[in-house]
């Protein structure tokens, strides 16, 4: 579900400022050619105060995503992430969701941004950080008893078009097809398929599907964001002893999955409980799922002791 919850600050190019104030141009270039990179962060209450779930992938993802798209970053790595802490302590959030974003602003309506004649160099980029509290992005029932989705009629990116390999804004158009297309037709989600015809991912989630005791997730070849969740899972499900394989998925194989799931930062870990209206397994969440569902809720919640030192303290 959306969310349209406010908070006092947003980190903008540097400083906090009022929400209110952290305004652009109505010709800024992101705004016109979807020239922006960002990420999507939780962070989680947890024993030890208020962490942030593998803050240094997104953060690297997003440097990764600017790099594609040759976007200056004018911070480091580093600064960038204490950026995202500040926005939650100023905000005295206990967790939510933290939204990096960095865009071309408003340089002129060149789709090539003018090079500064003395540097060679673009004008950097301009950075804001916003975080608000985010409850479960496919619904609380949808967690527990899981949501109904279809195959997309839109295929996702193919290679060597738009790289979905970069988390940029303009990928999003296809994702607002997917979803939209599966809201008008009364489904909570869709799954895209790849132009190859394999499942590639969700709107904004990677998909899992468990049959036999094997479980399944496209593979990042497949046109996928590679999520942070579903790398997290990998790693889960294969330390819970469970086997994982990542490969091309045909569509029929999730007709005849014992279970399905997506998963996100925003979605987090939400079972499939049907699939172009063809039941998947008993109707409802399956026992894998339950079980890796669990062990990520307490993962993230730093009730496992933080062994895979996921979690980075809000306050240091
Ligand atoms: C298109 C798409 N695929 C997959 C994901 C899952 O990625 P992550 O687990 O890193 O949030 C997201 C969410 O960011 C997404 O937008």
């Amino acid at each position: 579900m959306s969310t349209t919850a406010t908070t006092k600050y947003i980190w903008f190019d540097g400083k906090l400022v009022d929400w209110d104030k952290a305004q652009v141009h109505v010709m800024t270039h992101a705004l016109h050619y979807g020239t922006s990179v960002f990420e999507g962060i939780r962070a989680y209450d947890t024993p030890k105060g208020t962490c942030i779930f593998r803050l240094h992938e997104h953060i690297k993802r997003l440097f990764n995503s600017a790099w594609i798209y040759q976007m200056e970053i004018p911070y480091t790595r580093e600064q960038i992430e204490d950026a995202c802490c500040e926005i939650i302590t100023s905000n005295d959030l206990k967790g939510g969701y933290i939204r990096p974003l960095v865009f071309i602003g408003n340089v002129g309506l060149g789709v090539n941004p003018p090079v500064d004649p003395k540097t060679g160099k673009p004008a950097p980029c301009q950075v804001a950080i916003g975080a608000v509290p985010w409850g479960a992005y496919l619904g609380e029932d949808g967690l527990k008893n899981g949501i109904d989705i279809c195959v997309s009629s839109w295929s996702r990116l193919a290679p060597n078009t738009i790289p979905t390999g970069a988390k940029a804004a303009g990928n999003y158009l296809s994702s607002l097809l997917i979803c939209k297309e599966a809201r008008r037709n009364g489904y909570t989600e869709a799954v895209s398929l790849n132009p190859q015809g394999y499942i590639a991912e969700g709107s904004g989630e990677n998909v899992f599907l468990i049959r036999d005791g094997v479980i399944y997730t496209s593979t990042i070849t497949s046109s996928i964001l590679p999520g942070i969740t579903r790398d997290s899972i990998i790693h889960v499900a294969r330390d819970l002893g469970y086997e994982v394989r990542e490969e091309f998925i045909p569509r029929e194989a999730l007709y005849l999955a014992d279970e399905v799931f997506m998963c996100g930062t925003a979605a987090e870990i939400t079972p499939v409980r049907s699939i172009d209206r063809y039941q998947v397994g008993e109707g409802h969440r399956g026992p894998i799922t339950e079980r890796i569902q669990k062990e990520f809720f307490r993962i993230v919640h730093g009730e496992d002791g933080d062994k895979r030192n996921w979690l980075v303290p809000v306050k240091k």
